[in-house]
C-alpha cells in the first residue's frame, strides 16, 4: 500500500512542482529537477552506479530493490521485464533502469567492423548500421550503446583501429556523426532509437607501440587539430552520452582528467548530456597509483565530470563519505544525477521501460537488415591490385579454387565487437559462390587452413595440389576475428600462421590468383599482393560478408572503397600517415635502399632525407587509395577566385570522366595544404568528399564550397586560427598523387 501513496505521490509532485518551472526550463529539466527534490542521497548515488549484468545475480536483484543500481551493463534480453519491475515496484520513487550494451557494429545482424564502415565513405551506408543496429537492439530491452569509437589512430599494431574509422580526423568526424544520426534519430523516446555514446574521450588511439591501455601523450596542437574535432562534432551533432577512456593524456587519466572533461566538454563546448566512464576507468586510477585509495579514485573522476561509473564499484562505496567529508560538493552529484535522470526522460524509460517479450528475436535478421548489411559490406571492400583479372566471367570459368581460413569462417567475418551476432546467419564467400554460380562453375573447396594461425602445411599442400587444376585461385586470408578489438594488439601485423607461405607456393603454379584479406588492421601484405593478381582489402565485412565479396569478385557490384588508413609496407614504419610534414629534409628522389648500398660506402654517398633505409619512402598503400573496375579521369582543379579575404568562400571544382567499361562510383577527395603558418601544416589534410556515380563514358563535375573553417587550425595556444597566405588545393582519388595543386591566397 505504503508503495502506491509514493506513486501517487511522486506522479502529483512531479506535475504539481512542473508548474513551478523555472522560466526557459525544457519540460524534462522541470521533471528531473522536480524528481531530484524527491530523492534521497542514496537514491542519488545508486543512479551513478552501473553493473555488468550478463548473469543478474540475487546481488544485482537486491542492488535494484534497494536503489543502490542505476544502470545495467548487458542485461538478457529474457530477464529485462523483470528488472524493471523490481526498480519500478520495489524501490521507492520507480525510477527505471538504463539498460545498456555494446552493439558496435550491429546487435545481430552484424555490419562491417567501423574501420570497413570507413572504406564506403558513405555516410548514408554507416547511418544505416546504426538505424538498423537500435532496431534490432531497442526489441532485447537495449537503450543504451557505446559507440561510435572514434579514435583517431596512426598505428594498425593496435587492435582497437578495428573499431573506429580510420586515421583522419575529418572522415572519423562525419562517419561518428553519421553514426549518431543513425542510432539516435530525431527522438530518443521513438522506440526505434537508442542513446548513442562518444568514445573514448581522449586520445586513446595514441597509445604508445599500438599497446592497449599505454600512455597517451600529444602536444595542444595535436590534440586540438587531429584528436578532438570528431568528438566536438559529436557534441555539436547531440550524442547523448561520452565515455571517458582508460588511458592517461599527458600524464593525468582522462577519466579524472578536468582540461577534457569540465574546461573543453562543458564549458568550451557547452555540451550538456552525461559522462560515463569506461569499465573500471575510475577505479583504475587507483590502480595505476595516480590516487593512494579509490576513494579518491571516486573524487577524482565526480569532481572532474564522469556522471556515472561503469562497474567500478567507487560512486556506490565512496561518494556517501567523499561529501561527508567536503572533498565533493552535492551540487557536483546533483549535476550528475541529473544528467542521468535526463537521458532516462528523453529516452521515454519513466513512460513505459518495458519490452514485449513474448516473441523475442522476432525482429532480428529481417530482410531489410541483411540487405542494409550486404549493401554495406559491398562498399566497404576495396580494390588495392587488378591485372585483369577482375571481374570474374562465370561463363568463361569452368573450374574455381576457392582456399585460405577465411573462405568459409561465419563467426571471424563478423570481426571484433560481436557479442550477439550469430555465425549461423553468416554468408560466407564459400556459401555465396557456391550458391550463385554452383551450377555453372566447378568449384572446389581446399581451406588449406583451418584457421588464421595455424601452421598446418599438410593442408597447404592439399590446397596447392588442388590449384594446379583450377582455372582460378580464390585465397581469402587475413586474420581471425579475435586478433583484433580490445587489448588484442600485435607487434607483426603480417599475415598470421602460414598464410604467406600459402599465397607464395599458390602464385607459383601461375594460375589467376585473386588474394582477398579479411582482417581488423590494415597488414603488411606487400610482398603477397606483388605474388598475387588481384587482391581486395575487405577487412571483416559481417553477416553479408561472402555475399558482398562474391558480388564484387564476379562483377554484380563494382567496387568503390578507399582505405580510411595507411597501410605500411613494415610494422618499423609505424606511425606513418598520409597529412604527415614536408621536413627540412624530404624525401623527394628515390633515395638508396639497404640492399643497393656498396659495401665500404662513404657516410655522405647516400645523400640525406628522411626515410628508412629498408623501407624505402612512403606506405605500401596510402589513405584515400582504391581502384574500381573502370577508370576515372580528373580535369585539373579549377578556383572560382585566385585570391579571398576572411568571411568568403572559394569553390573548387573538378570534372570527372568515366573513361572504363563499367558504370562506377568514384569517392573524389578534397585535400587542402596551408603553405605557410605559425605552425608547420600538414602536407595536406582532407577537408572534403564526395560519393559520386558516373555512368561509363560520361562525366560529373563536382564543385568543394571552402571557407574560413576549411583553412583554420588551432595553435600551441588552444586558439582557432584562419592566417592569410597561400593554400594549395587538390581534388584526387587519392592522398597519394602528388601533382603541383592549384593555388590560392588568403589575404
Ligand atoms: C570496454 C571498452 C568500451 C566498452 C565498455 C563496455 O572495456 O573499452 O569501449 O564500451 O568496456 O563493454
Amino acid at each position: 500500500m505504503m508503495k502506491k501513496f509514493y506513486i501517487v505521490f511522486f506522479v502529483l509532485a512531479l506535475f504539481t512542482s512542473c508548474s513551478k518551472c523555472k522560466n526557459g526550463q525544457s519540460s524534462i529539466d522541470c521533471k528531473v529537477d522536480s524528481l531530484l527534490q524527491l530523492m534521497t542521497f542514496e537514491e542519488k548515488i545508486g543512479q551513478l552506479n552501473q553493473i555488468d549484468a550478463g548473469y543478474v545475480s540475487p546481488e544485482i536483484k537486491a542492488g535494484i530493490t534497494s536503489g543502490a543500481i542505476g544502470s545495467l551493463l548487458n542485461c538478457p534480453a529474457q530477464n529485462i521485464n523483470e528488472v524493471q519491475h523490481l526498480a519500478v515496484d520495489s524501490t521507492r520513487l520507480g525510477i527505471p533502469l538504463l539498460i545498456a550494451r555494446d552493439v558496435i557494429h550491429g546487435y545481430k545482424t552484424i555490419f562491417p567492423i567501423p574501420l570497413a564502415q570507413a572504406c564506403s565513405w558513405d555516410t548514408a551506408a554507416v547511418a544505416l548500421c546504426g538505424k538498423v543496429s537500435a532496431l534490432e537492439a531497442i526489441a532485447d530491452g537495449i537503450k543504451y550503446t557505446f559507440t561510435p569509437m572514434i579514435d583517431v589512430t596512426h598505428d594498425p599494431r593496435w587492435g582497437r583501429i578495428a573499431e573506429g574509422y580510420g586515421e583522419d580526423s575529418y572522415l572519423t568526424s562525419v562517419m561518428g556523426v553519421a553514426m549518431i544520426n543513425g542510432l539516435q534519430g530525431s527522438d530518443l523516446a521513438d522506440g526505434k532509437h537508442i542513446a548513442a555514446c562518444a568514445k573514448h574521450f581522449a586520445g586513446y588511439g595514441l597509445t604508445e607501440s599500438g599497446r592497449d591501455y599505454n600512455v597517451a601523450n600529444t602536444s595542444e596542437e595535436r590534440l586540438r587539430n587531429w584528436i578532438l574535432p570528431p568528438f566536438k562534432a559529436a557534441a555539436e551533432a547531440g550524442v547523448a552520452t561520452f565515455m571517458a577512456g582508460f588511458n592517461e593524456l599527458n600524464g593525468v587519466p582522462v577519466s579524472g582528467n578536468k582540461y577534457l572533461l569540465k574546461d573543453i566538454l562543458r564549458n568550451e563546448w557547452n555540451y550538456d548530456g552525461m559522462v560515463i566512464s569506461d569499465y573500471f576507468s575510475i577505479e583504475q586510477m587507483f590502480v595505476e597509483n595516480y590516487t593512494p585509495t579509490r576513494g579518491d579514485a571516486a573524487r577524482e573522476g565526480i569532481n572532474a565530470g564522469v556522471d556515472m561509473d561503469m562497474m567500478g564499484h567507487v560512486y556506490i562505496n565512496h561518494l556517501d563519505s567523499l561529501v561527508k567529508a567536503g572533498a565533493v560538493s552535492m551540487e557536483t552529484i546533483d549535476n550528475a544525477v541529473r544528467n542521468v535522470l535526463k537521458l532516462k526522460f528523453k529516452l521515454g524509460l519513466f513512460d513505459n521501460p518495458y519490452i514485449d517479450d513474448s516473441n523475442l528475436g522476432s525482429t532480428h535478421y529481417s530482410p531489410d537488415a541483411l540487405n542494409a548489411s550486404l549493401k554495406v559490406a559491398e562498399e566497404s571492400v576495396v580494390l588495392v591490385k587488378n591485372d585483369s583479372v577482375l571481374p570474374l566471367d562465370a561463363s568463361k570459368v569452368k573450374r574455381i579454387l576457392i582456399t585460405g581460413p577465411l573462405a568459409n569462417a561465419p563467426y571471424e567475418q563478423m570481426g571484433t565487437w560481436c557479442f550477439d551476432g550469430d555465425k549461423t546467419h553468416s554468408v560466407t564467400p564459400l556459401d555465396a559462390i557456391k550458391e550463385q554460380y554452383g551450377d555453372r562453375v566447378d568449384i572446389v573447396f581446399e581451406p588449406a587452413l583451418d584457421f588464421s594461425r595455424s601452421t598446418d602445411l599438410e593442408g597447404v599442400e592439399r590446397a596447392v595440389k588442388a590449384a594446379s587444376k583450377a582455372d582460378v585461385i580464390l585465397a581469402f586470408v587475413g586474420e581471425e576475428a579475435i586478433l583484433s578489438g580490445e587489448a588484442k594488439c600485435r607487434a607483426d601485423i603480417s599475415l598470421p600462421g602460414v598464410q604467406n607461405e600459402l599465397i607464395k607456393k599458390l602464385a607459383d603454379i601461375g594460375k589467376s590468383l585473386v588474394m582477398v584479406v579479411m582482417a581488423g588492421r590494415p597488414l603488411t601484405i606487400g610482398e603477397q599482393m606483388e605474388q598475387s593478381d588481384a587482391t581486395l582489402i575487405a577487412f571483416h565485412g559481417g553477416t553479408m560478408a561472402g555475399k558482398a565479396l562474391s558480388n564484387i569478385i564476379f562483377g554484380e557490384s563494382v567496387p568503390s572503397g578507399k582505405l580510411p588508413v595507411t597501410f605500411p609496407k613494415m610494422v618499423g614504419q609505424i606511425p606513418i600517415y598520409y597529412n604527415d610534414y614536408k621536413t627540412g629534409r624530404p624525401a623527394d628522389y628515390r633515395p638508396t635502399l639497404l640492399n643497393e648500398i656498396p659495401v665500404e660506402a662513404r657516410q655522405t654517398s647516400l645523400g640525406f632525407c628522411t626515410y628508412h633505409l629498408d623501407a624505402g619512402v612512403g606506405p605500401l598503400m596510402e589513405f584515400g587509395y582504391g581502384l574500381s573496375y573502370t577508370t576515372f579521369e580528373y580535369s585539373p582543379v579549377s578556383l572560382s577566385k585566385s585570391e579571398i579575404v576572411a568571411g568568403d568562400t572559394i569553390t573548387a571544382s573538378c570534372t570527372i570522366t568515366n573513361t572504363g567499361g563499367y558504370d562506377g562510383t568514384e569517392i573524389v577527395q578534397l585535400y587542402i595544404h596551408d603553405k605557410f603558418a605559425s605552425l608547420v601544416r600538414p602536407v595536406k589534410e582532407l577537408k572534403g568528399f564526395k560519393r559520386v556515380i558516373i555512368p561509363k563514358g560520361e562525366s560529373v563535375t563536382v564543385e568543394f564550397p571552402i571557407t574560413a573553417k576549411d583553412l583554420s587550425f588551432y595553435n600551441n595556444s588552444s586558439e582557432l586560427v584562419c592566417e592569410p597566405g597561400e593554400f594549395e588545393v587538390w581534388i584526387a582519388s587519392s592522398s597519394g598523387l602528388n601533382d603541383n595543386g592549384k593555388i590560392f591566397t588568403l589575404k
